[in-house]
């Protein structure tokens, strides 16, 4: 898409810039003159496809605005990715990332069906969150487990956040104002508990204690790098 308007763009300027050069002054004059008959009121004799002088601002402001998104985007991100790292390793990034989770699905079971509005809201949250706790596993934690000879533990985890994605898609599916609604997120909270307890007290603490002070500083730090884009 953006090819072809840059495509679109290239040409046009690309062709403008050859007539200009190419056809003779007197050619040039009436091109300029049939110009300025056609586009009546225009006294700079511009096409109406060309950039106006007004154009500037409005790109100048547009170009702002998306500077100041990305900076505000940025900061948002450091800000949260931040806060995460002062918690210390990945295992207690990880952990506390937990802990966040299910306040959530503490916050969803204590809605009625009344509140749909709230309800969609928590599960958008619930569904950021658990993707980018996921993320930061999959793409460090699981991957360094298997290469450490964990790779059972590895494999039954990513096999359980599968699980977790349906039942982001089956609450997504059956809509806040469902009768089976609670009962699939008291569901979803035991199967992500499970997955958490079996993270906190088998697996991370086996691999932490297999890991050299530079090994774990290492998988902190990619836990941070990713959970940052993830963010
Ligand atoms: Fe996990
Ligand atoms: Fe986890």
């Amino acid at each position: 898409m953006a090819t072809r308007t840059q495509g679109r763009t290239s040409n046009r300027s690309s062709s403008g810039r050859s007539s200009s050069s190419t056809r003779g002054s007197s050619e040039r004059s009436s091109s300029e003159n049939r110009s300025k008959s056609s586009s009546s009121g225009n006294s700079s004799g511009r096409s109406a496809f060309s950039w106006g002088d007004g154009a500037g601002p409005i790109i100048a402001a547009a170009l702002g605005g998306a500077a100041i998104g990305f900076a505000a985007n940025y900061g948002r991100k450091f800000l949260l990715q931040g806060m995460e790292a002062a918690a210390g390793d990945w295992d207690e990034i990880l952990m506390a990332e937990h802990e966040m989770a299910l306040a959530i699905f503490d916050k969803m079971l204590a809605t009625d069906k009344t509140q749909s509005f709230k309800r969609k809201m928590l599960l958008m949250k619930l569904t950021h969150a658990l993707d980018k706790h996921a993320h930061q596993e999959e793409m460090v934690v699981y991957p360094a487990l298997r290469e450490a000879n964990e790779t059972t533990d590895a494999d039954t985890l990513e096999g359980e956040h599968g699980y977790i994605k349906t039942y982001i898609y089956e609450l997504n599916e059956m809509g806040p104002e469902s009768p089976n609604w609670l009962e699939t997120v008291r569901e979803f909270r035991a199967l992500v508990s499970r997955h958490a307890h079996m993270e906190e007290e088998e697996v991370f603490p086996r691999f932490k204690q297999s890991l050299s002070e530079e090994q774990n500083a290492r998988v902190t730090s990619l836990v941070n790098r990713d959970g940052f884009w993830m963010a």
